[in-house]
């Protein structure tokens, strides 16, 4: 199988349309069979729920090449777990989570083209999504509904990938208590576009959120779950009290990796921005399956200058937990039993 003869290297966080989707439709009770398609269109009904009452969800995973040639992506039984949890939420039939992982295997498989080679720093991002194409006029859950998984070869999500970013403290909160913070739907992201929009205007790479209820705690970036490292070495991995910061698959991992590879302590727990502020974090990084791990060099709160580690170069702490969540990625380091998927 002859590559696509793209410049790997240099490639974007953006969309091209490749070889196939997925899709399979939830009708008359039930998801069909589904399969592979080229038609990378959708037509929907003017009155279809996604249009009116934003019911929609989405997950995103990548596939990698290994040293050894094979492909595998990583955890996808948890991007299953995690759109299962989402769609009950948004009362959408859930997908089942045998037949995800099927589907990404598929559709991975269909596209092996569009792979990026072992070492090219690119991925095959994978974008499952699900949506109601019932018709509904009145406020309440439709009837009908597409699944569908398209891929997509990605660079980094922030520009120049390992090095350092500057992220500021939204003035917009992003997750009610109670709220929708902690599942994947693309709600959450449209009221967070103004913020975005607003940060890069001004220089800023990237949001970091508070907690809405008491703007006191940290709870995540705009597109990404954040993490510390304290004067001691400890990985301080922030927790919300009120249950609304995205379980980050990337960052659950970290945690492990942190713990039981590097031997490193961690805490799990609410982190106060006033800790942030009197200098008490030596690293900061953002991760997640688009951000992987991005060096946090300062954060600005309205007129205040946070350095972290600075904007020179990505912190030592940083730096190990990436190459070794990324060398277990690429199936140079041997991870944890089931989390790489051969396709
Ligand atoms: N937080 C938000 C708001 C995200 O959009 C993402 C991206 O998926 C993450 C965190 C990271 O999650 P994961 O590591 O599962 O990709
Ligand atoms: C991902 O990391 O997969 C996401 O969905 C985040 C998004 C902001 C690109």
């Amino acid at each position: 199988m002859e590559k696509k003869d793209l410049d790997w290297g240099s490639l974007g966080f953006s969309y091209m349309p490749t070889s196939y989707s997925y899709v399979c439709n939830w009708r008359d009770g039930a998801w069909e069979e589904g399969g592979l398609t080229a038609d990378h269109s959708v037509t929907i009904s003017e009155c279809a729920g996604i249009l009116h009452y934003c019911q929609e969800c989405f997950e995103g995973l990548k596939a990698y090449t290994t040293e050894s040639g094979d492909i595998v992506c990583f955890r996808p039984d948890l991007n299953a777990d995690r759109m299962y949890e989402t769609a009950e939420r948004l009362c959408m039939p859930p997908f089942p989570k045998d037949k995800f992982v099927e589907a990404v295997k598929e559709v991975v498989k269909a596209n092996l083209e569009w792979v990026p080679p072992f070492g090219s720093g690119a991925t095959l991002y994978i974008r499952p999504v699900m949506f109601a194409t019932g018709v509904v006029i009145g406020v309440k859950p439709a009837t009908e509904y597409q699944f569908r998984i398209l891929v997509t070869p990605v660079g980094p999500y922030y520009k120049g990938g390992a090095v350092p970013i500057s992220i500021c403290v939204s003035p917009f909160d992003r997750a009610a208590p109670r709220g929708t913070g902690n599942i994947k739907a693309g709600l959450n992201y449209a009221m967070s576009l103004q913020a975005n929009v607003e940060a890069h205007a001004n220089g800023f790479a990237e949001n970091l959120y508070l907690d809405s209820q008491s703007r006191t705690y940290v709870e995540e970036a705009g597109g990404a779950n954040i993490i510390f490292v304290n004067k001691e070495g400890t990985l301080v991995v922030p927790q919300s009290h009120t249950d609304s910061i995205l379980p980050s698959i990337t960052r659950r991992s970290l945690v492990v990796v942190a713990r039981d590879i590097l031997g490193m302590n961690v805490e799990e727990r609410p982190v106060k921005f006033a800790e942030v502020e009197a200098g008490d974090f030596v690293e900061a990084g953002l991760c997640g399956t688009a951000a992987v791990i991005s060096p946090v060099g300062k954060i600005t709160n309205g007129d205040e200058v946070i350095e972290i580690s600075g904007m020179e170069a990505a912190g030592p702490v940083m730096t190990k937990l990436r190459n070794t969540l990324t060398g277990i990625q690429s199936g140079e380091i041997e991870g944890p039993e089931g989390w790489v998927v051969k396709i």
